[in-house]
């Protein structure tokens, strides 16, 4: 199965998390936000990189037949190389591995050879210049806004510095890369965010854990534009 568009670099864009879904409805979750879903985040854990286990390519693979969304896979897992391929035909649009596991120019150019967009993520208390040097290589850096592995933390804002700098040099240099923060991310700290300098906002519970999920997306949007404005 062919991955779809995650559309042109640098705009704004909603991510819905499932985490914080029923997994009982997934398909159901995945739709009833659709129309607020720019990319969909599956957060696939392994118990070892973090300590929570969730789903894998299956999963990915049911859900595709539901949506026509860019599949935004953050990979929380020891050893991605050895699931890229699965993912890629899985139908994962974006493969998004942390900067954490090491061996990274080798798993950049892995993802880059499966035909997914490349994600490079990094934890909160990761220097901006473990990541920076892959900024030429990747389409999408994740900087983490909590500790990965659970749904519900909140949001650390200290990371913005290094959401700032990512950003300064994504524009300098004139980058086709997308800037993605994640954890904890609502209505009050998704213009923080924006502000910052990033452009691609993930968010689970603000989202799935509302009771009306559908404008619980809208109204993350319109707060994530009242940062860029
Ligand atoms: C955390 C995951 C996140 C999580 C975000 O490890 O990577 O994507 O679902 O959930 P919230 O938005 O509730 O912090
Ligand atoms: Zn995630």
């Amino acid at each position: 199965m062919t991955s779809l568009s995650s559309g042109p670099t640098g705009q704004l864009r909603i991510a819905p998390s499932i985490l914080s879904a029923d997994f009982g409805f997934l398909a159901d979750a995945v739709r009833t936000v659709d129309a607020e879903t720019d990319w969909l985040h599956l957060d696939v854990m392994d118990g070892h990189f973090v300590p929570n286990v969730t789903i894998g390519p299956p999963v990915v693979r049911s859900l595709r037949r539901y949506s026509e969304r860019a599949f935004d896979c953050h990979l929380m897992i020891s050893e991605p190389g050895r699931y890229l391929e699965s993912f890629a035909s899985a139908g994962a649009t974006s493969c998004t591995v942390h900067v954490e596991v090491g061996d990274t120019a080798a798993l950049v150019r892995h993802a880059r050879q499966v035909g997914v967009r490349v994600g490079l993520a990094a934890n909160p208390d990761t220097p901006y210049e473990t990541v920076a040097p892959y900024l030429g290589s990747i389409d999408l850096l994740l900087l983490m806004t909590v500790f990965p592995g659970f749904a519900g933390q909140s949001f650390m804002p200290e990371v913005m510095a290094k959401v700032a700098l990512a950003r300064e040099e994504i524009d300098r240099r004139g980058l086709p890369v997308d800037l993605e923060v994640d954890g904890g991310i609502d209505v009050t700290t998704a213009p923080i965010a924006t502000r910052a300098g990033a452009n691609v906002l993930v968010a689970g519970s603000a989202i799935f854990a509302q009771p009306d999920a559908l404008d619980a997306a809208h109204r993350l949007r319109e707060a994530a534009m009242e940062g860029l404005a």
